[in-house]
Parts: structure tokens; sequence; C-alpha cells
């Protein structure tokens, strides 16, 4: 397949572009679009057709259910029942925006779209492209991130590219995204609003709308005992091919203890790189640095993150250690990845 490649520029959108790329959805064909989290990969929601479509480009598990995004928090009441009242407090205060609601589905929304469930995964995104599109096309938009499965979400467009071209009928370069990571997924169906994914916004925020909240107790341990209550955060996800470990504890005592990891690495041979924030990077000189970005700006390092993961794999690096970015808000989030792409492996000192 011929992927076609439209350029929009999200504070000028041009129409007749926007107007091409809303087509192939009412085919039933699928589209990669940015989003203000990860660039997503999208279909008709309510067209099992499409939502295979999708599983397959991905080659993603189809127990793995996709999130329908919408354009206006009324079509909650298209897609989901018995919608609890925090639904619409919490969409109030954050949509739209990087959060995702778990709600039970209506009869209409295909098994294919939620992956067997009988609840939904519901965002109103804040990107300028992907609103556009929704309204467009005239559909909800079912999209999970727009990468293979395994790999780490796209926050650009050749990332998708890489992974998507020649699989899918269009992909929308709408330029580098602004988040980074994917947005918080709320449960509401239980009886405390839990956090089955962290992202960009907190439980803290969360609290500070519905009073009570909790992280998903299958995150905060991830062993036999407590799974994660998202399909998708089961999975081995984002992990690069080199060998990834975190070292964590007091700064100079990670930074020594980086150092001696990367004498003896580079001693036996093996090509190894350090993930360092910017206030660390030049403890590390002689070897591959990946600065991701400032602790004292934390959304930097949110940023960066996947784009870091991917040029790893570029660069064939075998040995990795990154130190740890536990920062006050998205810190969650990001080590909740990083510790998914380093299969856990870590140190503390
Ligand atoms: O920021 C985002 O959320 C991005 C952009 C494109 O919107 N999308 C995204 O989708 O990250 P995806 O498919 O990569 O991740 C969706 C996650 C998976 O972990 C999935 O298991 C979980 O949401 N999920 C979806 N529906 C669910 C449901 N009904 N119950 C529990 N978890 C659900
Ligand atoms: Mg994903």
């Amino acid at each position: 397949m011929k992927t076609d490649i439209i350029r929009i520029d999200p504070e000028n959108i041009d129409a007749a572009a926007m107007e091409r790329a809303a087509g192939y959805i009412r085919k039933k064909e699928l589209v990669a679009f940015p989003t203000e989290t990860v660039y997503g990969l999208g279909g008709d929601a309510m067209d099992t057709g499409a939502s295979k479509r999708i599983y397959s480009a991905k080659g993603r598990p189809s127990d793995n259910p996709l999130i329908i995004h919408i354009a206006q928090t009324e079509s909650l009441y298209d897609i989901g029942t018995d919608i609890p009242e925090a639904a619409f407090d919490l969409a109030g205060a954050f949509w739209p925006g990087p959060m995702t609601l778990i709600i039970k589905k209506k009869a209409g929304v295909p098994y294919e779209t939620t992956g067997g469930l009988d609840t939904v995964a519901v965002r109103l995104p804040s990107h300028p492209i992907a609103r556009e599109l929704i309204k467009k096309s005239g559909c909800f938009i079912a999209a999970p991130s727009a990468n293979t499965s395994g790999r780490p979400s796209p926050t650009k467009a050749s990332h998708v590219i890489e992974d998507m071209d020649g699989r899918i009928a269009c992909i929308i370069d709408g330029g580098t995204v602004e988040i980074g990571l994917e947005s918080t997924i709320i449960d509401l169906t239980e009886d405390i609003p839990t956090i089955l994914r962290p992202g960009a916004i907190t439980l803290a925020q969360v609290k500070s709308v519905t009073g009570e909240a909790r992280m998903d107790p299958g995150l905060v341990k991830e062993d036999e005992t407590t799974r994660p209550k998202a399909p998708g955060m089961r999975y081995r996800h984002y992990a690069p091919r080199g060998e990834l470990t975190i070292v964590e504890g007091e700064r100079q005592a990670v930074i020594s203890r980086i150092q001696k990891l990367c004498e003896e690495s580079k001693n036996a041979g093996h090509r190894t790189a350090v993930i360092s924030s910017t206030e660390s990077a030049k403890n590390y000189e002689g070897y591959r640095v990946f600065d991701i970005g400032a602790l004292s700006h934390e959304e930097e390092i949110a940023h960066n993150l996947y784009d870091i993961l991917r040029k790893l794999d570029e660069e064939d690096i075998e040995q990795i250690y990154s130190e740890s970015f536990d920062t006050p808000n998205v810190g969650t989030a990001i080590m909740n990845r990083l510790l998914k792409a380093a299969g856990h492996r870590l140190i503390r000192v």
C-alpha cells in the first residue's frame, strides 16, 4: 500500500488537506495523526473492519482495547452508559487534554474496538489536528498509539513513518507532539476512581476534582498476584534492544556508580550509553550521553524520553545506564515508562 503523507500545520490547518485525510476515515481506512500526547493510529471506532485493520497494522494482540477519541464531551452519551457524575467533573477540569476515562460501553460500540470488554476508553484530545479530523470525518476515532506493538510511542512523524509507512492509507505530519507520554487513564467503573496508567494529569489533580482516587495496585507493584488492570500495561513495552539499567539514589552516588558501570561496560567491549539529566550530563564525558532534559523542567524529560529510546536502537547501543527521573508531577509517568523499558532492572545506591 502506498501511504499518503500529508503535511499539515497545526497553527494554520489547510481545509483541503484535512478533508483528504478525513476522507480516508470515512472510507474505513487508517490515518495516523498527531495528538498532544503521542501520535495516534486512527480509524472509525464504530466500524469493526477499521478496528481489525488497526490491530493488524500495529501487530497488536486483539484483547488489548483501543481508546475512542471524541471532539465534544456530550459524545460520551453516544459511547457510554450509566456514566458517573465524576466523568463530567473530570471532563470539565481536564478536557480537552491528556486524560482518558473508562466507562461502561453502550451496546453499539463494537467489541472489536473494546477488546471484548463491556467497558470503553474515551478521550477528548486538545490537539487542533486531532479535533479537526474527528469533526471533518463525522466519526468517533479509535486510536492506539501509532507505533508497532512493543515499540515506544511515536512523538514525531518520522517515528510513525518508521513503523507504519506502507501499512496504512495516510499519515498526517503535524510536527512534534507537545507532551510526549500517553494520556492518564482513569477507570470510573469501580467504587474509587483508579488511575490505570499515569500521565501528565497526576493523581493529585484527579483527587482535587473527585475527592477520592487511587493508583491501580497492579501498577505500584508489578508481580504475579497484582496485575495491572489496563491490558496494555501488562505487555512488555518500549524496551530498547540493548540492556537498560536504571540507577537510583542520592545524586553524587548515582553519578559515581554510572561512571563505574560505564567503565566496566566499555572495557568489556560493549557499545555503551548514558541517559542523563542536563544537570549531570557533564559528568559522563567520554561516553555517549543522551541529555534527556533538565530536572528543573520535567516536561522536557517527558517530551524527550521516547525519541531517545528509539535512538538507542538506531545507534545499536548494547548497554544503557539511566539516571532516575522521579520528578514531582509527571515523574510518576516518566518512571512508569522507563521502568517498563528497563524490564524493571533497577540498582539502588
Ligand atoms: O495518549 C493516548 O492515550 C494515546 C493517544 C493516541 O490518544 N493513545 C494511546 O492508546 O496511548 P494505546 O492504545 O496505545 O493505549 C491504550 C491503553 C492500553 O493500555 C489499553 O489496555 C487501555 O488503554 N485500555 C483501553 N480500553 C480499556 C478498558 N476498557 N479498560 C482498561 N484499559 C483499557
Ligand atoms: Mg500504545
